[in-house]
């Protein structure tokens, strides 16, 4: 997208949504960005094991109201949070206090460090996603700042760049070593389709998701996870040592000849995480496949074997997720469910018959409650577009 004539599109049913929410501060605002959340189908934790994932962008998401000062201050307000970012533009940026503007603050500094002068600006950020609840809001909060950057200076990035830019800020500012898959899908999203992103290679292809009879359903359990809580990292460590005692450069290249040979010299706690990442690879490839016969059940198994995987072999569910996944077994109209995102807490994901969602969703919202005392919060979705720019004056 170029910014240098900023596009006059047509806002989103979210952007309604949102616009209608926000606050009277974000009157004088030269132009809004929306950027969307994102929900992985299928292909967990195999990104920064250079494999496949298969995520959807979401109606749902993060949104700017930016008005540009005639200073070198970026003052990033968050109307849910009531917090205040400060950032000095004309001085390198630390990680700050508050702990969604690490977010904002590493990819103001990584454009700084590419040598673009920001002009100063004040965004009012306003969201429909819930925090730390695996839909990426730390990703769509990336992007949407990166957007609003490169509107200010009506320059871009190429779109690559752009999205591994944000995941370095995440790195280094949030301290999450995340992989590629939150910023490429939120960058790369199609609307009603998914995207097949080869991790390796960064290649990419759209894959079709507008069927007439097939709804995606987001069911978050309510317990909030926390990648930098050391979990995550821990995970991409083990599977580190475990490529390099199997002497390959990523687990993507572990063969079953390879696996055969020399799997079981492996201690057991790897060779789990090895199992996990490379079922869950051919996991991947074959939803693809059957999304492309139309065969819901078949897809659905995988999603239900995925998540056996997750919670047995790379132990990173938890309760209420197989909760929700052992109910989804039972509702009728459910093809297949799994947790999504990091884990450890957060959304489950299912795919269910368009026909019979909203008993399916009734069925969810009564059962887990029942089970657990939480009331789950829950949503359809459609696979959305990427990132968006409207002037508004
Ligand atoms: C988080 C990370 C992603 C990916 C998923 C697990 O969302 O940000 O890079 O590793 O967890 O699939």
């Amino acid at each position: 997208m170029k910014y240098g004539t900023p596009p006059r599109q047509k806002p989103t049913p979210l952007m309604n949504l949102i616009s209608a929410l926000a606050p009277a501060s974000v009157t004088g605002a030269d132009f809004q960005v929306s950027a969307p959340g994102r929900v992985n189908l299928i292909g967990e934790h195999t990104d920064y094991n250079q494999g496949w994932v298969l995520p959807i962008a979401i109606e749902r998401g993060i949104q700017m109201h930016v008005r540009r000062r005639s200073d070198r201050l970026a003052l990033l307000r968050s109307q849910s949070q009531k917090e205040s970012v400060r950032v000095d533009l004309a001085s390198p940026i630390h990680p700050g206090l508050i702990p969604w503007g690490r977010y904002a603050e590493g990819v103001l500094s990584e454009y700084l460090k590419l040598g673009w002068k920001i002009p100063g600006f004040e965004a009012d950020i306003t969201a429909d996603l819930p925090a730390g609840g695996g839909l990426s809001s730390s990703a769509a909060l990336e992007i949407a700042t990166a957007t609003a950057i490169e509107a200010l200076c009506q320059r871009t990035l190429p779109a690559v760049d752009r999205a591994l830019l944000c995941q370095r800020a995440e790195q280094e500012f949030a301290g999450v070593p995340c992989g590629i898959m939150d910023q490429f899908a939120i960058t790369f999203a199609r609307t009603d389709q998914a995207l097949l992103l080869d991790c390796n290679s960064q290649q990419m292809t759209h894959v079709e998701l507008n069927s007439a009879s097939l709804a995606i359903l987001v069911v978050n359990s309510g317990v909030k996870h926390a990648l930098a809580d050391g979990e995550y990292a821990k995970r991409r460590a083990e599977c580190a040592a475990a490529a390099s005692w199997l002497e390959v450069a990523s687990l993507r290249d572990v063969s079953s000849s390879l696996w055969q040979t020399k799997g079981s010299s492996l201690p057991e706690l790897l060779q789990s995480r090895v199992k996990h990442v490379v079922s869950e690879n051919e996991r991947t490839l074959r939803f693809v496949a059957a999304l492309k016969n139309s065969d819901w059940e078949g897809a659905g198994r995988l999603m239900y074997a995925s998540h056996e995987s997750l919670a047995a072999d790379y132990q990173v569910s938890c309760p209420e997720l197989d909760t929700l996944v052992e109910l989804a077994r039972r509702i009728p109209g459910v093809y297949g469910c799994r947790m999504t995102g990091g884990g450890f807490g957060g959304c489950v994901v299912a795919l269910i018959e368009k026909s019979q969602s909203e008993a399916a969703m009734e069925e969810f919202e009564q059962r887990y409650k029942k089970a657990t005392s939480i009331a789950p919060a829950l949503f359809l979705t459609r696979a959305a577009a990427g990132p968006e720019v409207s002037p508004l004056r």
